[in-house]
């Protein structure tokens, strides 16, 4: 199964002999292209520039990963793209090489959900969580709680009202003036900061329910910033504030959920799911309360092809594949 993702500003390509008891184990390949230096003079992807960067960078990545696989483009069985959410443009470039390909092929296509992607990175570890289990999935334009019945068979239990947990990274990151990207220069910079000395609220912990709503935080970190001396450390240390916040209230969530549904395995998955303090601290609640996490590695965290080429064969080994019309959803519910 050839993966191809091409969302947002990664061009992601995979390739993975399917294997439904250890999936990590099929993958034979997977390279990945990120546009991050392109948008950074803009401070945030340029939907254009991104679409055209997608059809220089993906066949060369295909012919790269085919080589690192030792494989011809004959030995493909089918292909995967992602076909929504996302900017559409970029979408569309996945979907039509998606399609081409296969049909050039012979072989069937089929458009993943780049949220079930997400969600289904972690089996591509050892030792792979078995549904039932919950998942969070926090990445640049998604903060989800999903029960996880079973493969495909996802309930929404909770969904941010306003920003997603990435978005707030990188808003927050953008104005105290860091570097775009902001959510990982946000997270560096939060390793220098001192606990305490800020504290933002958790919203909405303070009543029940699974939603989110991170645009609030935003605005009480440009307060606080605005009324500060503006030092390299008290900027560190608003980054830490924040960071515990956005942590605390994922944390008490997940808590929740996990309750609600009588489940005692977590997923976590999606660009946020690289933060460390998040991931120890999920770890840590999970040692305390006697349930189990599952994260990805880090680079399938972010987006990737490999996550595209899992899901993809999951749903072709379910007997699911796609007509010959390139067809993508900018807007699509999981
Ligand atoms: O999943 P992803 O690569 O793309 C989307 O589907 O959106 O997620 C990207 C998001 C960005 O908002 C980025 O700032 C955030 O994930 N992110 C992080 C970290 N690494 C990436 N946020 C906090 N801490 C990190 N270490
Ligand atoms: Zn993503």
């Amino acid at each position: 199964m050839l993966g191809i993702e091409s969302s947002c500003d990664e061009t992601g390509v995979a390739i993975l002999r399917w294997q439904p008891e250890a999936p990590g184990r099929g993958l034979l390949a997977h390279a990945l292209y990120s546009q991050v230096k392109l948008h950074a003079d803009y401070g945030g992807v340029v939907p254009e520039l991104a679409s055209r960067d997608h059809v220089r960078k993906l066949l060369p990545l295909v012919r790269e990963a085919l080589a690192e696989a030792g494989l011809q483009p004959a030995d493909l069985g089918g292909v995967a793209y992602t076909a929504g959410p996302g900017l559409v443009g970029a979408l569309l470039v996945g979907a039509a090489a998606g399609r081409a390909l296969a049909w050039a092929l012979g072989v069937p296509a089929i458009g993943v959900h780049h949220m079930e992607g997400h969600l289904l990175a972690p089996l591509l570890e050892d030792d792979p969580p078995e549904p039932p289990f919950v998942a969070l999935l926090v990445s640049g334009g998604h903060s989800l709680l999903v029960e996880v019945k079973a493969i495909g068979e996802y309930r929404i239990l909770g969904d941010t009202l306003d920003d997603a947990a990435g978005e707030a990274f990188d808003k927050t990151a953008k104005l105290m003036g860091l570097p775009y990207p902001g959510g990982p220069a946000l997270a560096k910079l939060a390793e220098q900061g001192r606990p305490g000395v800020f504290r933002f609220s958790r919203p909405m912990t303070d009543r029940p329910g699974l939603d989110f709503s991170f645009s609030g935080l935003k605005t009480q970190v440009l307060l606080a910033w605005q009324h500060s001396d503006k030092s390299e450390q008290t900027r560190a240390d608003i980054a830490r504030g924040f960071e515990e916040a956005i942590v605390d209230t994922l944390l008490i969530k997940c808590r929740r959920a996990l309750q609600a549904t009588d489940t005692h395995r977590l997923v976590i998955a999606g660009g946020v799911g690289a933060n460390r303090r998040l991931r120890a601290e999920l770890a840590a609640a999970g040692e305390k309360d006697g349930f189990r996490t599952y994260f990805p590695r880090l680079a399938f965290c972010t987006d990737n092809g490999a996550m595209i080429a899992l899901a993809g064969a999951i749903r072709l080994a379910g007997g699911q594949h796609q007509g010959e019309a390139v067809e993508v959803r900018p807007r699509w519910n999981l």
